[in-house]
């Protein structure tokens, strides 16, 4: 499988040792970084580079690691078509892809484990959406949601245009 992995500062060293874990299954990793724990940098950066590699299908899924994941989870999920779980538990992971089709998950480096971290990695890498039709509804509800947001943030945007000539 081709995964995008992306990591902020906080996110180092853990990222080195996800893809170290995942070439070694032999899956296509594409690496943004970072490779430098001791330069401060932004995780939102790295959430629209894994983000948007996943939205053209370069990858079939993505991983971000921040220092709690959670920076990282909110900025990807504001990417179109993109479902970011941020998982500290093997449960989560592998249902977060069974049932909510998740396309990204979200670790926190200074939140768990290396052990643990790896097993959510692989939980998450090995299971596949259901199909199940329930779960399919809640996806529309929620690709609905994004698309009367985009409408409206389109409209709000055309409104300050208007206001501003
Ligand atoms: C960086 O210090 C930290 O804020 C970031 O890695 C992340 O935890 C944000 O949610």
């Amino acid at each position: 499988m081709r995964i995008a992995i992306g990591a902020d500062h906080g996110g180092y060293p853990l990222n080195e040792r996800v893809i170290q874990e995942l070439d070694g299954a032999d899956h296509e990793i594409i690496d943004f970084g970072t490779h430098v724990g001791s330069r401060p940098d932004d995780y939102p950066d790295y959430a629209v580079k894994v983000g948007q590699t996943v939205q053209r299908g370069e990858a079939e899924i993505g991983i971000l690691i921040c220092g709690s994941g959670v920076g990282a989870a909110v900025a990807a999920n504001k990417l179109q078509g993109i479902r970011a779980a941020l998982c500290g538990d093997t449960y989560s992971a592998r249902q977060s892809r069974e049932h909510d089709d998740c396309n990204v998950l979200c670790l926190g480096a200074r939140v768990v484990g290396v052990e643990l971290a790896l097993e959510i990695v692989r939980a998450f890498v090995n299971a596949r959406f259901s199909g199940e039709e329930r779960h399919k509804r809640r996806l529309k509800k929620i690709a609905d949601i994004e698309s009367a947001e985009n409408r409206s943030g389109s409209a709000a945007t055309a409104k300050q245009n208007r206001e501003r000539s």
